[in-house]
């Protein structure tokens, strides 16, 4: 157990990044890792997947092309936050073959597995070169909590935990719900899934009607939408401002990419029902005013 996700993430590249090594992972990915991996002298290689040529998607071949015997970490973010895609069984293969053959640790970041239709945790392919972080935050909403784990072989583990700072443990408290949660969960995704299938679905009919909005990945496997305005000539973070005034969060791209976080925000779907019909009900509003927005303040 860990405190969040995240903390799994820095213990493995505190771990194994160092000067002369080399994370790789896709842009979009989660950008924390790329940051503790560069806190440890590790070079960050990122490989473009916003492209419906490569259908938003790590191919084997561009991994293959990126890593070589400096690689010391592939960093998979499966689904991938923002786009939502998600990997097959034979991709996971195919990376965690790839990661076997130039000596990297397949990491694979399952934080949003349990909104996927169909996830293969690296672990299951290849039980000594892959890792998997989890975490309670997304599923279960228990993100103030800070809980998640990380599972891995036992041998691997013992290497890993000598970089854990929390070497007290994560919180009783959280650990107590998070055991509340797996006891129910079935039931309780059933039913979150239930509603965040919905609620894309509402986005999709309100963004349908507004020229220049597209949803590029539909749907999603995350609990999320990538909304790309830049068809519809608004900046995301004017969309983002006009939202927060009316007392909604959405994420401009940048907070995700820098090279294509101009396109798109993300639009978190996990959430009652009705926020997502106050969201749909203003969007014409929201983008009419967006347009002649310029005045922004800092977006984080
Ligand atoms: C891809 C990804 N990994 C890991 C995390 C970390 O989750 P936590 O530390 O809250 O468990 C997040 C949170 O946004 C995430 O998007």
């Amino acid at each position: 157990m860990t405190e969040g996700g995240v903390n799994a993430l820095a213990m493995i590249c505190r771990a194994r990044c160092k000067p002369g090594t080399t994370l790789v992972t896709t842009d979009p990915t989660w950008k924390w890792p790329c940051l503790f991996a560069r806190q440890q002298g590790a070079e960050v290689i990122e490989i473009p997947i916003y492209d419906a040529a490569c259908d938003y998607r790590l191919t084997a071949e561009a991994l293959k092309a990126h890593v070589d015997e400096r690689t010391a970490i592939i960093y998979l973010v499966d689904p991938n936050n923002p786009l939502g895609i998600r990997y097959s069984r034979v991709e996971i293969e195919s990376f965690a073959a790839i990661a076997c053959d130039c000596g990297a640790l397949l990491l694979h970041d399952c934080t949003y597995r349990d909104f996927a239709d169909g996830h293969t945790p690296a672990l299951h392919v290849a039980p000594e070169g892959a890792v998997v972080s989890m975490s309670f935050s997304k599923w279960l909403g228990l993100a103030g909590l800070r809980i998640g784990a990380l599972v891995a072989a036992p041998e691997l583990f013992d290497e890993l935990a000598q970089t854990s700072t929390s070497v007290l443990g994560a919180s009783v408290v959280a650990q107590r719900a998070a055991q509340a949660g797996l006891a129910v969960k079935t039931e309780w995704m059933t039913t979150v899934r239930g509603i965040d299938r919905a609620n894309k679905v509402m986005i999709r009919e309100a963004a349908a009607s507004i020229e220049g909005l597209a949803l590029p990945i539909f749907p999603s496997h995350g609990n999320f939408l990538v909304l790309e305005t830049v068809a519809a000539g608004i900046r995301p973070e004017a969309l983002v401002e006009c939202y927060r005034r009316q007392g909604i969060m959405i994420r401009q791209g940048t907070y995700h990419t820098q090279r294509f976080g101009d396109r798109f925000v993300k639009v978190s779907t996990s959430v009652p029902s009705s926020w997502v019909e106050k969201f749909c009900a203003l969007l014409p509003e929201m983008v009419a005013q967006a347009r002649r927005l310029n005045d922004l303040p800092p977006q984080f």
